[in-house]
């Protein structure tokens, strides 16, 4: 059983991942903090809190982190996720309280309360993953095993030409991360593109007859839409943050490389790039484990078979 905390902005993908955490008997959710990125800080931690409503996990600690990224203006993907940042369901309002706490110290807490170590997983921009290692460095590196996030990507860029949106969103954040000698997994656009969920298999989500079912029937359905843009020439929708939770799951699922990665803060077209050393010409620390290729089929199948558990 792997005990984890969940920093994110839901975001469709985010709430899926959630959902995947919620229904692995490997893994153990010990607290979901929330960031600003896919909508304001506002709404994201409500939507957390709505689907650990919708989930029956109130028992599940929550508190809020962020409001701003380290050093940009917040930019928020309300054109990819919607006004609410959780568009095309009805989901319950939530019916617990959030911690008296912000998302660092809930982190903080949730370390020091469990035995072993923790892994901390960011589907989000990285500014509360930075701010707690500014914070609390001794107890994250005695007490986190390894920060699994998505984010970035090899050659390629879903905001600008070579920027993935988490990163786009806290660059400053995400170099912090990366060069704070703690392991890192890195699910890029690389991997999460790879893991499309077809027009078709929404359908079949139709007929997962629970709430949360039926709930993801409406939001896979209004997060499709965004990716049926020619320009991106998918076959349906990248399930880009559920990557992080499946690769704990089961690694097997995946192909990965052990790589140097950096982030770029300065420059008028690349900042927020993540620059991935794949042929160790730096010689730097190969400290990221970085996900290249996924078994689209196992990954579809294990997300339908999570949801028919609720
Ligand atoms: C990432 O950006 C967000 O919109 C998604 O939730 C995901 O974390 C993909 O670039
Ligand atoms: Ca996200």
């Amino acid at each position: 059983m792997k005990n984890i905390i969940l920093d994110c902005d839901p975001g469709h993908d985010d709430a899926l991942a959630m959902m995947l955490a919620i229904a692995s008997d490997k893994i153990k959710l010990l607290a979901v903090t929330t960031s600003a990125g896919n909508q304001t800080p506002e709404k994201t931690l409500n939507n957390a809190m709505r689907m650990l409503t919708l989930m029956k996990r109130e028992d599940i600690p929550v508190a809020g982190g962020n409001r701003t990224p380290l050093v940009k203006p917040l930019e928020t993907a309300g054109n990819v996720h919607g006004k609410s940042g959780l568009d095309g369901a009805d989901l319950p309002d939530p019916d617990f309280e959030v911690q008296d706490m912000t998302a660092i110290e809930l982190i903080a807490k949730t370390l020091r309360e469990t035995d072993g170590k923790v892994t901390l997983v960011v589907t989000g921009p990285m500014t509360n993953a930075a701010l707690f290692l500014r914070v609390y460095p001794e107890l994250a590196h005695e007490k986190i095993d390894q920060i699994v996030f998505m984010g970035g990507a090899m050659g390629l860029g879903n905001w600008t030409p070579s920027v993935e949106f988490n990163i786009y969103v806290d660059p400053e954040a995400a170099k912090i991360v990366l060069n704070s000698g703690i392991p890192t997994v890195m699910a890029p656009l690389n991997v999460t593109h790879q893991a499309q969920i077809k027009k078709a298999e929404i359908e079949a989500v139709k007929s997962i007859k629970n709430p949360v079912g039926q709930a993801f029937y409406g939001l896979l359905g209004f997060f499709e839409i965004y990716h049926e843009d020619p320009k991106w020439g998918f076959f349906g929708a990248p399930l880009h943050d559920p990557c992080t939770i499946a690769w704990l799951i089961d690694p097997e699922m995946f192909e990965t490389e052990q790589m140097n990665v950096d982030v770029e803060t300065e420059g008028e077209l690349v900042r927020g790039e993540t620059v991935c050393d794949y042929y160790d010409l730096t010689g730097k620390p190969k400290n990221t484990e970085v996900l290249l290729e996924i078994d689209r089929d196992k990954f579809i199948k294990l997300i339908m078979d999570s949801l028919e558990t609720f």
